[in-house]
């Protein structure tokens, strides 16, 4: 670990995973070592002392277990291999090793809702091998009024369609909750969990310093599985998600194994509210130490969530502010996991920045001339994420500000849960082509988090010497980390600086947050208190001039005495308020 402050006496329960900032890699697109055009562990060790430089504590590393990659890895076909393509096991072993000797730990992604379909379980639970007869949900259809046949209910799958897949084999449908090469493991078979106990220690016994917990809040299933109502997406996940049994599995699970290691767990929880939240965590609790909620994640999204192709785009500042200030003060056990966008997601600077509309023009030529605020707006948010309360979890290419791509066709996506929500869409005769859906996924897809890192302007971003798994986004030649690194005042140094700052400022960490002017439609300000220590960060989330009065804020704040600690601009106010900010301008101050 980088050195950090100790904190004060009265800092709330110390941990190395709070002070910590984190990285998330996907592997598949980071850096690839032997050409094949695919990421890989080798060329994750290659870039060890990248992270270090940047200032790293922490590595996320999405799946690399062997999976036929149905879902990029999150089908685990054997939970104790690597995949082929990312290597082998003495490479993870060689890479947790580089990460170790600078200091920096690791967590491994544990996809247990689910297994792949290829996974040997399924195999023999299709057979009704023994006792993996059960390790599922099979159950009987039924018939419709024309003789065809109905799966068990009406649940629907994140993937688009169906939750259920006939198997002629086993004469049985099975569930999914994501893609049909993703059977749900059945939790309530007492096997399947000691199976999950087992190979969680077996991970935790070759060192690694924890696990991000994939899709964990849909692992306890209703009763009899009952039709859902039909009112939300995908129809069921009222039933399924915090099921009845999750407390229970996941406590479980943490006596027989977290609890016995000095390691953190974070659970990727939709579906969440602060206080559903505040109930799955604490070692008293059900024990996970944080999780990533998504309700920042749906302020930009239709009525009808997500994958609802119609009412997307537009967001309000106080709205986000709402909800990032409950969970800021509101959590009452656990800790926040801070992240803006992760492989999931579209990317940061072009939902909550500024990349204005690119032309076909400025598309052929590469160019990004016909950005306005791409760099200041992506220091902005780097300074939301590295000064508000919780772990800050940065996902790879956000240090250089790296923007969502364009597809121009439907076949360019690669994304199953875009391409699933199209299809319905259209095939529910809302849309003639999935082109007419075209602003919809270049706004929304997965896909965009999943172009392959940009490190350099050489061939294909000096990601592969081969040919890329996917396309690497065209501004590649202006955006990377090569040219980032040269320039002082690029968003990556904005990054490094900030992340020194937070290992410096034991307030950033475990100081009070008070949210600053509720309802200013353009700026966003709070400060972090800890004892003596006062910290105001003023954000001007916009692209135009924002004026601020702090004169009228409720609260102890005497702007007299802050001085500024970082800013995205030269020549900040030395005073805040003493003139208005510029477009999404960021300055931290201190007294
Ligand atoms: C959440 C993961 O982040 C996502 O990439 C995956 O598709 C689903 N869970 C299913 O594992």
């Amino acid at each position: 670990m980088a050195p950090h402050s100790t904190g004060s006496p009265e800092a709330p329960d110390e941990r190395w995973w709070k002070e910590a900032v984190a990285y998330q890699i996907y592997p598949r697109s980071f850096n690839d070592s032997d050409g094949d055009g695919i990421g890989d562990i080798p060329g994750i060790t290659e870039r060890v002392e990248y992270l270090d430089a940047l200032g790293i504590d922490v590595v996320w590393l999405c799946p690399v277990y062997a999976s036929p990659q149905a879902d990029n890895g999150y089908d685990i076909s054997d939970y104790r291999s690597i995949a082929a393509e990312f290597g082998t096991m003495d490479d993870w072993d060689a890479l947790l090793e580089a990460l170790h000797a600078h200091d920096m730990r690791l967590l491994m992604d544990l996809v247990v809702n689910h297994t792949s379909d290829e996974h040997e379980w399924f195999q023999r639970s299709r057979r009704r091998d023994g006792a993996y007869e059960d390790y599922y949900y099979w159950r009987d259809g039924g018939e419709d009024e024309h003789g065809d046949p109905t799966p068990p209910n009406n649940w629907g799958s994140f993937m688009g369609g169906s939750a259920w897949t006939y198997d002629e084999l086993r004469g049985q449908w099975y569930l999914h909750l994501y893609d049909e090469k993703q059977p749900d493991l059945n939790w309530r078979n007492p096997e399947v969990r000691d199976e999950i106990a087992s190979l969680v220690e077996w991970w935790l016994e070759k060192g690694i310093d924890g696990f991000r917990l994939d899709a964990i809040n849909v692992i306890s299933k209703p009763e009899g599985l009952p039709d859902g109502s039909g009112d939300t997406h995908p129809t069921g996940v009222e039933l399924f998600s915090h099921g009845p049994r999750a407390h229970d599995y996941l406590r479980e699970l943490y006596d027989r194994t977290f609890a016995d290691y000095d390691v953190v767990t974070v659970g990727e929880m939709g579906e969440t509210t602060v206080d559903i939240a505040s109930e799955y965590m604490g070692g008293d609790g059900v024990g996970l130490d944080m999780l990533f909620h998504f309700e920042h994640m749906d302020v930009d999204v239709g009525p009808r969530g997500r994958w609802d192709p119609e009412g997307w785009g537009d967001w309000s500042l106080p709205e986000f502010k709402r909800i990032m200030s409950r969970w800021q003060t509101q959590l009452e056990a656990g800790w926040n996991a801070q992240y803006l966008g992760n492989h999931d997601q579209p990317r940061i600077v072009s939902r909550f920045g500024d990349v204005a509309e690119r032309s076909s023009a400025a598309q052929q030529t590469s160019s990004v001339d016909d950005e306005r605020y791409r760099i200041e707006s992506a220091k902005l948010l780097a300074t939301f994420l590295l000064t508000t309360h919780g772990t800050p979890f940065i996902y790879q290419g956000e240090e250089i500000g790296m923007t969502n791509a364009t597809f121009e066709t439907f076949d360019e996506l690669d994304d199953p849960m875009m391409i699933g929500a199209v299809e319905d869409y259209v095939a529910a005769g809302k849309a003639d082509s999935p082109e007419e859906l075209r602003d919809f996924w270049n706004f929304q897809s997965r896909d965009h988090a999943r172009t392959p890192m940009q490190w350099s302007n050489d061939e294909h971003a000096g990601f592969t010497d081969g040919e890329p798994w996917f396309a690497v986004n065209e501004n590649y030649r202006d955006i990377n980390v090569e040219a980032a690194r040269s320039d002082e005042q690029s968003i990556w140094h904005h990054y490094r600086r900030l992340i020194d700052l937070r290992h410096d400022e034991v307030a950033l960490v475990y100081g009070e947050y008070e949210l600053l002017l509720p309802d200013h439609e353009q700026v966003y300000a709070y400060t972090r208190t800890l004892d003596e220590s006062q910290i105001l960060v003023v954000l001007n989330w916009s692209d135009e001039p924002a004026t601020v009065d702090f004169g009228h804020t409720d609260g102890d704040l005497d702007v007299s005495d802050l001085r500024v600690r970082l800013s995205n601009y030269d020549e900040t106010p030395s005073t805040p308020g003493e003139r208005p900010l510029r477009p999404f301008e960021a300055v931290v101050y201190r007294n």
